[in-house]
């Protein structure tokens, strides 16, 4: 785990309060694992001091660069999106667990509510081909148009609430029909969005008995084990999600008490 001053070298707006920033950090780009993720600490005065947690969306090695792709939902992310490029954030990490995919899958399905697509992005560098990605999004005006920042052979299924852009309704409503069709038994669900949707999923891939994985996105104290703030009961007891995941195995959360 490393904590870099890193340099932002762009912030660009991509959809409707949504933001695609990327930094140099060398020693982070090349340890990243996908689903793992950073804490940030902006310059900004008391109260905002703490640090927050956001998604490793991608690296690129070569550059040295990180990238993080955020909504704007309070004063944090609210400053990030006026950061210019040059501007310095302090950035910890790589923390948590990250996706650990069985090597005998054959198709892996990646399920995104919101802005839950983020972490999601970072397994299409390497897995690419094998993969179907479903992204659902309120409205045509936050949809991320993930094919413009990850090229490839991946299937990209879009649905938004009010059918503005792809088909009309939930990712779980096209997750239901997507997997209508015949699969193969080592297909593995990966998701990240918020909680009610995580559930659904996990109900839906226990019936079709799938394995499903969720990358939990709950509020965070210190993100390194230290504070309590983000416990969740599992069928293993009471765990901190920064240290166990932020990745879980579907099965092991306890949906009634999360
Ligand atoms: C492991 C992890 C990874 C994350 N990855 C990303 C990411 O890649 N991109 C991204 O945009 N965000 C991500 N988040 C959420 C991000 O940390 C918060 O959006 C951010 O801290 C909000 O800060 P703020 O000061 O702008 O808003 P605040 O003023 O703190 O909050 C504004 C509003 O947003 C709500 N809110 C804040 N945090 C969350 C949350 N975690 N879940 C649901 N609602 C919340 C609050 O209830 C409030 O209504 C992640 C969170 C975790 C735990
Ligand atoms: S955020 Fe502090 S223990 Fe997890």
């Amino acid at each position: 785990m490393h904590i870099l001053d890193a340099k932002i070298i762009s912030n660009k707006n991509i959809a409707k309060d949504i933001y695609l920033l990327s930094c140099e950090a060398e020693e982070i780009a090349s340890e990243a694992r996908p689903g793992q993720f950073l804490m940030l600490k902006l310059n900004l005065p008391l109260p905002y001091i703490l640090r927050r947690p956001f998604s490793i969306c991608l690296t690129n090695i070569e550059k040295n660069e990180l990238f993080i792709l955020y909504k704007i939902r309070g004063k944090i992310t609210g400053h990030m999106s006026r950061l210019k490029e040059g501007e310095r954030i302090s950035v910890m990490g790589p923390l948590g667990n990250g996706f650990d995919i069985p090597s005998n899958t054959s198709r892996i399905i990646l399920l995104g509510g919101g802005i839950g697509v983020a972490p999601l992005i970072s397994l299409l560098p390497i897995y690419n081909k094998g993969i179907t990605f479903i992204a659902g999004y309120s409205s045509a005006k936050e949809y991320v148009d993930i094919k413009r920042i990850v090229k490839g052979d991946y299937t990209y299924i879009v649905c938004t609430e009010d059918g503005s852009i792809g088909h009309r309704g939930t990712c779980i409503d096209a997750f239901r029909d997507y997997m209508e069709r015949p699969l193969s038994d080592n297909t593995v669900v990966l998701s990240c969005g918020p909680m009610p949707m995580l559930r659904k999923i996990s109900e839906i891939s226990k019936r079709l008995n799938i394995a499903c994985y969720v990358s939990l996105e709950t509020y965070m104290g210190c993100g390194m084990g230290l504070c309590q703030g983000c416990v969740i009961r599992t069928q293993h007891g009471y765990i901190r999600i920064c240290k166990a995941g932020p990745v879980f195995k579907s099965e092991d959360i306890c949906w009634n008490q999360a």
